[in-house]
């Protein structure tokens, strides 16, 4: 068995699901002798798939970065009849002139982040997508996806096993956009964790190189793409939280005596385990111009321990929305159900057009909105991310604004839900994803 590794996106497809992808391709293949490609071969799964369902086969071409994967592949190869050749070379990079009956892939799935500028700025001139605007937050399997769909004879099919982020993110969606503009898809199709010791849903597609004439409508929810995401800022009000000039000076102790009673209650650093609702205050702090005694008790704490402050109150900042911008893997927004003074190690929003605050909050913690988030945050090292407040902003999310009234009451029962605890955020996902899948793609 070899070491999979990480850095070239490899994850292999199990061979029942290599299978069904080309049982369902084999009935759009025309009964001739095909040209195949596999741009990212690792250990020929696909192609041993081909041979067992037998099909006519002119020629096949495989590519892999890996060495390794070629020596394997290579090694099956040997005993074929027909035509093959594998390439130890990145397919992207690569200019051969070739086209083809069938492709069929599972790309790297390799976030921007990792992507050095250098490579993403070869990678569009040797694509030549002179008239295709790649997103430069796409991840490198949606340039494997361009540029195979390139690479179709007319009337070619391509069939790709691809993770769900094509369909929650905003690269995902413009290369869907041009895909159902340009290409016929004739299928679509879900696969739950299909990846070994990968918890990732999947979706397979099989395209053909044909225009389409009439749209196509998703197979699982009838419903044609909605374009209808809009930047955060476009349904939220957000503010930075309250900053102290000097947490060392404004924020109150018990052992200030009786003055304690005048701090107020603020949101700083919160202990939070799995619930999302945050109840009560983990620290206090005072203000200025609301008691004579606290603005004197102020004045002399900060000449004793010889630190300047700005000596005017600061602005107090509510919202019941309130989300961290240090963030790892999952980015969480946590209702402020009191609506208590937060600290500015949050961003406070509050919801614009009177849309339910509560459903807000469910599905900014869904995934079609966190994978926005995760793909607008930067990498801060050491699998830190961080969210500036205008990237948050311009965050582009699903406009919740166009749920039916028969959606948010279903949201609303979830969000309820998921605020009390009864749930958490992964069975409350599993309750709304088909909603959301419905109406936001
Ligand atoms: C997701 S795996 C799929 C492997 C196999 N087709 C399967 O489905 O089991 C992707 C493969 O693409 C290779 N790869 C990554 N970047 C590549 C590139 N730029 N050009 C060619 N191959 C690449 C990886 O080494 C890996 O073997």
């Amino acid at each position: 068995m070899i070491n999979l590794n990480p850095d070239f996106g490899q994850v292999l497809t199990p061979d029942t699901v290599a299978e069904m992808m080309i049982k369902r391709s084999l009935s759009y293949l025309k009964n001739k002798k095909l040209s195949i490609l596999d741009p990212a071969i690792g250990p020929a799964t696909f192609l041993k798939a081909i041979n067992k369902l037998k099909l006519n086969i002119k020629n096949f071409d495989g590519y892999d970065i890996d060495n390794r994967m070629c020596i394997i592949s290579n090694e099956y190869c040997s005993k074929l009849k027909y035509k093959n050749k594998i390439f130890n070379e990145d397919f992207l990079l690569n200019n051969n002139q070739t086209f083809y009956d069938f492709v069929i892939l599972n790309p790297p799935y390799i976030r921007q982040e990792k992507l050095s500028t250098e490579y993403k700025k070869k990678l569009k001139e040797v694509l030549k997508l002179r008239n295709i605007k790649v997103n430069g937050r796409s991840n490198l399997f949606i340039y494997f996806l361009f540029k195979c769909l390139s690479k179709l004879e007319k009337n070619g099919i391509l069939c790709a096993i691809i993770y769900d982020s094509i369909l929650n993110t905003k690269y995902g969606k413009e290369f869907w956009d041009y895909l159902s503009n340009n290409f016929k898809i004739l299928e679509k199709k879900s696969i739950s964790t299909p990846f070994n010791k990968t918890i990732i849903d999947a979706t397979i597609i099989i395209v053909s190189n044909q225009s389409s004439s009439k749209k196509f409508s998703i197979e699982n929810n009838s419903k044609n793409v909605r374009n209808n995401y809009v930047k955060l800022s476009e349904l939220l009000k957000i503010q930075r939280g309250i900053t102290l000039s000097s947490r060392k000076v404004f924020l109150s102790h018990k052992n200030d005596g009786d003055i304690y009673k005048k701090s107020l209650p603020i949101i700083m650093k919160p202990k939070i385990k799995d619930k999302l609702n945050i109840e009560y205050p983990d620290q206090r702090f005072y203000n200025f111009g609301q008691d004579k005694d606290v603005d004197s008790f102020l004045i002399n704490k900060a000449k004793s321990i010889d630190i300047d402050i700005k000596i005017k109150p600061v602005k107090l900042i509510f919202g019941k929305i309130i989300f961290n911008y240090y963030i790892r893997n999952s980015p969480k927004h946590y209702f402020n159900s009191k609506n208590l003074n937060t600290s500015d190690n949050f961003y406070v929003s509050t919801v614009k057009d009177s849309f339910p605050e509560i459903i807000a909050f469910l599905l900014l913690n869904t995934e079609l909105f966190v994978n926005s988030f995760l793909d607008s945050s930067r990498n801060q090292g050491n699998g830190l991310r961080k969210l500036q407040v205008y990237e948050y902003k311009n965050t582009f999310v699903p406009d919740w604004r166009t749920l039916s009234k028969s959606e948010l009451s279903s949201l609303n029962k979830c969000a309820y839900s998921l605020l009390i605890g009864n749930k958490n955020i992964n069975q409350i996902q599993f309750l709304v994803n088909d909603l959301l899948i419905k109406s936001f793609l």
